[in-house]
């Protein structure tokens, strides 16, 4: 099967084409930079660029691909969670190009999206693993019995991780998004120069980024911008630092507790470096396998979403033409 996928949940424009469930024939992706200047995502503008851009977007992916839309079986887009401007494009246009060529349409969990994101990079994985799912507005512990087949064993009870690298990239004045950015800032500091602290230290398998964040804003308020500007490198690569290790501590407690030997890391801050280090080392002491996804199908992308449907259409059948947008979609 041929699947065209969009993906128009926050500030990504983007289509893909996959054929037989992983073989990736195209991937287009546009970053939206008109929120740059405001230091995050403005969901009016994202609706608006999705307007301007997911049609050339699409032809582009098309001609890549070298299909036409009448070689493509199904049409498939993400329809939450997400903002419900920038879903009901994507969302609108997949269902318009299904119910014009006579074709099917699947409406996909963008949080199911990240996690099949693996599949496509290791198509051999085991169906049974845990997964740490990172993302700007997600993160949980997720135990994958089988595709569709999930438990939700722990989640953020404050910020996202995500949401924490972009707060903190703003306190370091370093430009949104703030994760890419403080993953190239650290590299060359000293990640063991601040002690920040690393939050719900006991069994349980939630995280909280909140106070991690605060105790980045103390340090950053007592320097004067000279200072700041010196010792920024040490703050992120520490911060950043933290972040990881919380969540590779949970990640191990989870999998102990499951008894998995698979671990998959899935979401936007997954393309972090030092926890794909950090993370690898740790698996490779304790002889678990781990697997990710290259960074490119780590952020918001479409070809996960074709993925996620090609799956979909075999176990379920195509969506119905009247499914509508789910701004808090859960994963379950
Ligand atoms: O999955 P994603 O593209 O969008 C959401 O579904 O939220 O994730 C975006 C998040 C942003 O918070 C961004 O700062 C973070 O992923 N991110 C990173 C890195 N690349 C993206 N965080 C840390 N290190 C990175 N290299
Ligand atoms: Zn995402």
């Amino acid at each position: 099967m041929i699947i065209l996928g969009l993906e128009t949940s926050c500030d990504e424009t983007s289509a893909a084409v996959i054929r037989g469930g992983t073989e990736i024939l195209s991937n287009v992706i546009y970053s939206q930079r008109v929120h740059a200047r405001f230091g995050g995502v403005v969901p009016e503008l994202a609706g608006r660029e999705h307007i301007k851009k997911i049609i050339p977007i699409i032809d582009e992916a098309l001609s890549e691909a070298g299909l036409t839309f009448n070689e493509i079986d199904c049409f498939a887009a993400t329809f939450g969670p997400g903002l419900v401007g920038a879903l009901l494009v994507g969302l609108s246009m997949a269902k318009s190009l299904a119910y014009f060529n006579d074709k099917s349409f699947c409406a996909v969990n963008h949080l199911e999206g990240h996690i099949f994101a693996n599949r496509l990079s290791s198509p051999d994985m085991s169906d049974r693993f845990i997964t740490l799912l990172v993302s700007g507005g997600h993160t949980m512990l997720v135990d994958v019995d089988g595709w569709g087949n999930y438990e939700i064993l722990g989640k953020t009870l404050d910020d996202a991780a995500g949401e924490a690298f972009d707060k903190v990239g703003k306190l370091l004045s370093l430009g949104y998004p703030g994760g890419p950015a403080i993953d190239k800032a650290a590299t060359g500091g000293d990640r063991d120069r601040y002690q920040f602290p690393r939050a719900l230290p006991g069994n349980r398998l939630d995280f909280s980024y909140s106070g991690l964040k605060t105790a980045v804003a103390l340090q950053v308020q007592k320097r004067s911008p000279d200072q700041l500007e010196k010792e920024k490198a040490d703050i992120a690569a520490s911060f950043q630092e933290a972040v990881v290790d919380s969540l590779i501590r949970k990640t191990m407690l989870a999998a102990k507790q499951k008894g998995r030997n698979l671990v998959a890391l899935s979401g936007g801050v997954a393309a972090n470096s030092r926890l794909r280090e950090k993370l690898q080392m740790t698996c490779d002491q304790k002889g678990l396998r781990l697997v990710f996804p290259p960074p490119i199908l780590c952020t918001d992308n479409a070809a996960m979403v074709a993925a996620v449907a090609d799956w979909q259409i075999g176990q379920k059948g195509k969506s119905n033409l009247d499914i509508n947008a789910v701004p808090y979609q859960k994963l379950l």
